[in-house]
């Protein structure tokens, strides 16, 4: 008996799951790139299928402007006057009334902007990527890691404890002192190394240079890397300079600053990563000029049911007037904090799953600073402020607008049940708190801070929740049954990747979808 392509794919997808469904699908003709650094390649009939997507953040949109390029009747619900989900910026007139009921109103000056969503991309999130230059959004680049940004922690003890240092210079003397001490173990032999004699020497001469030792001595002191008290330059004294003291070891550990100092461990986080020029939802709005025309903005979804024949979404607009559409399938990308909550027609288990994901708590905070002292007075170019402040989380400086007049600080970005705290104040407490742990670093602080603009994610009314956090528990029981459709309702965002908390997440997770459908309707 002859197999039909349906038969064959479903075959497929059954035996090795959608891995080898995907390289079915390309063996007859519909192409996915496997690493999903493109969005999957839709021939084949797609023509006229009627696809309802629930929400036109960064997921819907893609679904949509791939789905309709292969032919899908696309219709797209979005709860919100604007389109983008969590790719928001705040820049003046942005308004946002959190669930307590508390209207905050962007007064920034023109130009300057907080990006409260997200804010930077990865150079390896190449599906991120892909759709920012098809869509011509400018980047820049994103400074992610600073030597000459400082690192603030009170709680610990000793000298350093309570006092900013540099975290260039914190590094280096990290990376010295524990060169000193395995240079010289190993030269004594000190080490059980599996080291032949020559590999023993070639380690040492690579400890000398990475902890810049004296190569006589081994002994780690004053050096360039750690840079000057007083600075070189042209003339004669004091123009030779004077190399700064390095921190000892022992006021290093006191101070446990040095959890600071290598804080770029993931593949996600890297030293320089982009931006959007002008604001991340600049990003948004490149997908929005492609598919606005099929978003129905102000419509909240109230229910969601299903036969085996199709879809109908329930909503209510603007005026709460009740309305519904119907379609051959539903791609919906509502975070799963917020759709656990709606009537939605999905068996018992699916249920379940969608309520096993934890959504992270995440605040954070735009302060407009009159004057960039901390590039004029402090030479920070970007990167951020590390500190043990609790609700503070890490502070960033702009990248952009070096130079400029006046910017905008980040003044805390913060996850968990100190966000939650953080987030109960009112807005005006938010920013006085923010000031007063910024002016604990920044003597300037204070008396340059002109307005603030804060936005907490477990308080914005469609997204309960920065991300979503898998435990490995949840992931293991839950998260492969909702990539699974349940009838004709196929789940997207970022809640269904691993790339959590990321745009390339919700982009990818679409493609993942839309490839699942296409399979589908070309195998029926
Ligand atoms: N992806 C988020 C960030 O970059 C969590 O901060």
């Amino acid at each position: 008996m002859a197999l039909s392509r349906r038969t064959f794919i479903e075959h497929l997808a059954v035996v090795g799951g959608m891995t080898l469904a995907v390289a079915g699908m390309e063996a007859l003709g519909f192409g996915f790139a496997s690493a999903q650094t493109l969005p999957p390649n839709l021939t084949g009939k797609g023509k006229g299928t009627r696809v309802v997507i629930l929400g036109a953040g960064l997921a819907g949109m893609t679904a949509a402007y791939e789905l309709t390029k292969a032919g899908y009747d696309c219709q797209v619900i979005e709860a919100r006057s604007f389109a983008g989900g969590r790719c928001q910026t705040a820049r003046k007139g942005f308004t946002h009334t959190d669930l307590i009921g508390r209207t905050q109103v962007c007064d920034f000056d023109e130009g300057l902007y907080i990006n409260h969503g997200p804010w930077r991309i990865p150079y390896n999130h190449r599906s991120t990527l892909h759709y920012t230059k098809l869509f011509g959004v400018a980047l820049e680049p994103f400074i992610n890691d600073n030597d000459a940004s400082y690192v603030y922690y009170e709680k610990g003890s000793g000298p350093l404890a309570g006092k900013r240092v540099r975290k260039g210079q914190l590094a280096n003397d990290m990376r010295g002192h524990a060169a000193e001490l395995m240079a010289k173990a190993a030269a004594k032999g000190g080490l059980d190394l599996p080291l032949s004699k020559d590999d023993r020497d070639r380690f040492i001469s690579y400890l000398i240079s990475q902890g810049r030792l004296s190569p006589g001595t081994l002994d780690y002191g004053p050096n360039e890397g750690r840079g000057w008290d007083v600075q070189h330059g042209a003339g004669v004294t004091p123009g030779a300079g004077k190399l700064s003291q390095p921190y000892s070891l022992s006021d290093i550990l006191g101070s446990k600053a040095w959890e600071a100092v290598e804080p770029l461990g993931e593949h996600e986080q890297q030293i320089t990563m982009l931006q959007a020029v002008g604001g991340m939802d600049h990003v948004a709005k490149g997908f929005e000029k492609q598919v606005g025309h099929l978003i129905r903005y102000d419509t909240e979804v109230q229910k969601i049911v299903q036969d085996d024949r199709g879809v109908e979404v329930l909503f209510t607009d603007k005026d709460g007037k009740a309305g519904s559409i119907k379609a051959d399938y539903c791609v919906c990308t509502i975070p799963l904090s917020v759709l656990k909550g709606l009537d939605l027609a999905v068996s018992a288990p699916f249920k379940d799953a969608m309520a096993d994901a934890a959504y992270a708590p995440v605040n954070k905070i735009g302060l407009q600073m009159k004057r960039r002292f901390w590039e004029e007075d402090h030479a920070i170019y970007g990167g951020h402020i590390y500190t043990d402040i609790p609700g503070v989380g890490s502070m960033s400086l702009p990248s952009t607008g070096w130079q400029g007049q006046k910017g905008v600080i980040l003044g805390y970005y913060a996850f968990g049940s100190d966000a939650v705290r953080i987030s109960m104040k009112s807005p005006a407490d938010r920013a006085a708190f923010a000031v007063a742990a910024g002016q604990k670093v920044f003597p300037e602080y204070a008396e340059n801070f002109e307005t603030a603009f804060s936005f907490s994610w477990h308080l914005a009314k469609y997204n309960l929740g920065g991300w979503a956090e898998w435990s490995e528990d949840a992931r293991a029981r839950s998260y492969a049954k909702l990539c699974e459709p349940d009838g004709r309702i196929y789940l997207a965002g970022e809640h269904l990747s691993y790339l959590s908390g990321w745009q390339a997440g919700a982009i990818e997770s679409a493609w993942q979808q839309i490839a699942r459908i296409h399979a589908r309707v070309n195998a029926a």
